[in-house]
């Protein structure tokens, strides 16, 4: 990002560092209540349009080890016997809901998440992906990503990815530096993960990404420049670059980061404009939406240009499907109706299955308002241009839906965060770091009793 010299960065920081959702949906988790469960969700499949191709979310909530910053719902389990029961609920769920649906579906994208999903047996993966085959109908082009420990991955996993027809990897790096790793519990070296990248490769994985971090224990400008240089090196399709969401009052492990630690909302700022202009400057690469970056030509990139970037919970993608169907502990899926929660511990879940009923515990149906705001936020994160007008007329028949918001964004507008021509709006390039707090201003849950304080720092 270029700021003029008139552009007070540590004063805009004070300002907007606050504690902000990341908008990958709308309303955010916080929100969800008991209110939607498994019979809710029942109707809500039932009544699932399928002229268009549907998208699968599938949890793994195991990992070889813990690392200590990590947010994800996951732990270590090592027992092979869990695992594989693990494994055999998910099937068991795959076709729940495939009986559930009003029709046999088609699927565009498959997104295996965790955790570490290479965690179950190479059996077990590929099992899976047969039972996915055998009850829905995947298109020809369809993209099937996994997250991939580079450390952890066995051999064996290697021609199962092949045959589950993997078409992305997705890697975690995080930070090559040797101080850093040893306060986060995540020895990575560069040539591990080299290694890991050209096996993923040379079994035709075409579509490669590196997540990276910033705001971690005793990282400087200094070290995630030298991290995203090493980055560079591996040429990665994409690269996605997450600020360190501090949140120890909901991940205990987190504890074992000291604060003292940690850089400062300045330091972090400092540290995310270096990653970034090393990967633009030094990579070629281009930035889409709030933290992905891509390679020119990559599908990423070209749906960020024509307005067709999407945002869901695993960040920015190409996937236009009307509804994503999340599966196992703690997935959430996004339907016409709202978002549905799977229960997040194991046990709970896997009581639910082996029961018969879905393991939906918590989730939101939405409102023509909810649908408005979320219509939005996801357009102000994707960095497209809103039309508040033209979207409060479409969702609820009338022009000044959102005319509450104006002082809001003219305030942001005198920060040089956002423009606008009459009702059409748009980040700067100046406001992109302070996606969040912009799409915030058009969140009507923010502030209140249930949701305050349980984000992670904006900046
Ligand atoms: C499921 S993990 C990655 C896959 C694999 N388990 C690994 O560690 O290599 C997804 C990514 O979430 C990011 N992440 C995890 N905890 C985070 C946190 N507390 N704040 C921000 N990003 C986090 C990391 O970049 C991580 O690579
Ligand atoms: S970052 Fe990956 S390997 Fe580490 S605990 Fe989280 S999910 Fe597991």
């Amino acid at each position: 990002m270029s700021h003029d010299a008139s552009t007070n960065i540590p004063a805009l920081i004070a300002r907007y560092d606050g504690n902000i959702p990341r908008y990958t949906s709308y309303p955010t988790a916080p929100n969800f209540s008991a209110k939607v469960g498994a019979d809710v969700y029942a109707q809500w499949l039932q009544a699932l349009p399928l002229d268009q191709p549907l998208s699968l979310y599938l949890h793994v909530p195991f990992c070889d080890r813990l690392c200590y910053y990590c947010g994800c719902n996951t732990g270590v389990v090592r027992l092979a016997s869990s695992r594989l029961a693990y494994a055999r609920v998910l099937m068991r769920e795959i076709a729940m809901v495939a009986a559930a649906l009003p029709g046999r579906a088609r699927i565009a994208q498959i997104h295996w998440g965790g955790g570490t999903p290479t965690s179950l047996s190479a059996e077990s993966l590929v099992e899976i992906m047969a039972t996915i085959r055998q009850h829905f109908d995947l298109e020809a082009d369809a993209e099937i990503a996994i997250e991939i420990d580079p450390v952890n991955l066995p051999e064996d996993r290697l021609p199962a990815l092949k045959a589950m027809g993997i078409t992305r990897a997705s890697l975690g790096v995080q930070d090559f530096n040797i101080n850093v790793q040893q306060a986060i519990g995540r020895a990575q070296s560069f040539e591990e993960t080299r290694s890991c990248l050209n096996k993923l490769r040379a079994i035709g994985i075409a579509s490669i990404n590196i997540d990276l971090m910033y705001g971690l224990p005793h990282q400087t400008v200094e070290s995630v420049c030298a991290t995203a240089r090493s980055v560079l090196e591996l040429a990665p399709e994409r690269i996605a670059v997450f600020g360190y969401a501090h949140v120890p009052w909901m991940k205990k492990h987190q504890l074992l980061i000291p604060r003292s630690a940690l850089p400062d909302a300045l330091g972090r700022f400092a540290q995310q404009e270096a990653i970034r202009e090393t990967l633009r400057r030094e990579g070629g690469y281009i930035a889409v939406g709030l933290d992905h970056f891509a390679l020119p030509g990559d599908a990423l990139t070209m749906a960020a240009e024509a307005g067709a970037l999407h945002r869901n919970f695993q960040g920015y993608t190409t996937d236009a499907a009307p509804a994503l169907i999340g599966m196992g502990a703690s997935a959430i899926g996004s339907l016409h109706q709202g978002y549905a929660q799977n229960a997040t511990r194991v046990p709970d879940y896997t009581a639910a299955i082996e029961a018969d009923h879905f393991a939906v515990a918590r989730g939101i149906a939405l409102s023509a308002d909810d649908r408005l705001r979320r219509s939005v936020i996801e357009q102000v994160m994707c960095g497209d241009e809103v039309d508040l007008e033209a979207s409060s007329r479409h969702y609820l028949g009338r022009a000044d839906a959102l005319d509450g918001v104006l002082p809001t964004l003219q305030a942001l507008e005198a920060d040089g965060f956002v423009a606008h021509h009459g009702s059409i709006w748009q980040i700067t390039e100046q406001g992109r770091p302070f996606m969040r707090q912009v799409a915030a201003c058009f969140d009507a849950y923010l502030g209140q009793a249930a949701t305050a304080e349980r984000f992670a720092r904006a900046v």
